[in-house]
């Protein structure tokens, strides 16, 4: 069964490959950016793949109407089945540098337009019967605070919150909500750039290679799937294991003592 598939940010990085792997499946997308060459660009890669049709749409998520516009002018071509809220920034903001509007910047593209969007297709959705499925690309540091992330983080610890929350209030209907945690992902993005000394110092996890696009992109699949149908509000952490614990760290024992203490 082929479905229409919403991806915000889907002009590089995690968005565009779902926007691929859902396109080799025959769907119909709309495609969601506010950088128009990127979105247009991925769009005829996407119909390459695959697609049924694509839609694409410039839209900055940060306005306040920005989500339920895109939500809307999507469902207007086709009652939309499944969204993706990947578009996101990750900027780096020395904790005394902070100030209001770089943390509403940050929130509101970060937490407030995924929460949007999901209002605006839960209503369309009950109004009309139908139950699509919504996933929202979190990050690791939701959970684990870095040097100039305290936006990024708490943004992310709230999209969390988000999700559970919106799956508690529309599993009732059917809708499932659930939430990609990755790890570092190399997306070489103009939109959020990284150094290499960063990629490098934050890329360490027990699978012991970096993180492509699609790790996360079959991830996002797999909750979309009839096979995930009975999980909504979790969050699953897609990252080579990295937040398993503390990598690197000597073991605590000599081999001698560990020796005599197990003699
Ligand atoms: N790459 C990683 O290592 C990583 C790790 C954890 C989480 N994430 C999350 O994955 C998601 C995708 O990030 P990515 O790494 O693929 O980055 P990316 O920069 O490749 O993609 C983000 C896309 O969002 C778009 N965008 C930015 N601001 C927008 C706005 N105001 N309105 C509409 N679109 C906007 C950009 O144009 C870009 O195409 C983000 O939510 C990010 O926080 C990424």
């Amino acid at each position: 069964m082929t479905r229409h598939v919403l991806i915000t940010g889907a002009g590089s990085g995690i968005g565009r490959q779902t926007a691929l792997r859902f396109a080799a499946l025959g769907n119909t997308l709309s495609l969601v950016d506010f950088r128009a060459d990127a979105v247009t660009r991925v769009a005829a890669e996407a119909r390459t793949a695959g697609a049924a049709a694509v839609h694409t749409q410039t839209v900055d998520l940060r306005d306040a109407d920005g989500p339920a516009t895109a939500v809307q002018t999507a469902w207007e071509t086709a009652p939309v089945d499944v969204l993706v809220n990947s578009a996101g920034v990750y900027p780096a903001t020395p904790f005394l540098d902070l100030n209001a509007a770089t943390w509403d910047a940050v929130q509101h593209l970060n937490v407030r337009a995924p929460l949007l969007a999901t209002v605006a297709l839960a209503r369309l959705a009950t109004a009309a019967g139908r139950a699509p499925v919504i996933v929202n690309i979190s990050s690791g540091a939701a959970l684990r605070a870095r040097p100039g992330a305290a936006p990024y983080s708490s943004s992310k610890a709230a999209l969390e919150m988000v999700t559970r929350a919106s799956a508690l209030e529309l599993g009732p209907y059917g809708i499932r909500v659930n939430a990609v945690a990755p790890g570092f992902v190399t997306v070489d993005s103009d939109a959020n750039p990284v150094t290499e000394e960063y990629a490098a110092a934050v890329s360490p996890n027990p699978l012991g290679r970096r993180g492509q696009p699609d790790d996360i992109a079959r991830a996002v699949l797999w909750l979309c799937s009839d096979e995930a149908d009975w999980i909504t509000g979790e969050v699953l952490r897609v990252d080579g294991g990295a937040s398993t614990g503390a990598m690197n760290l000597p073991l605590h024992w000599t081999p001698t003592i560990a020796k005599e203490a197990h003699a």
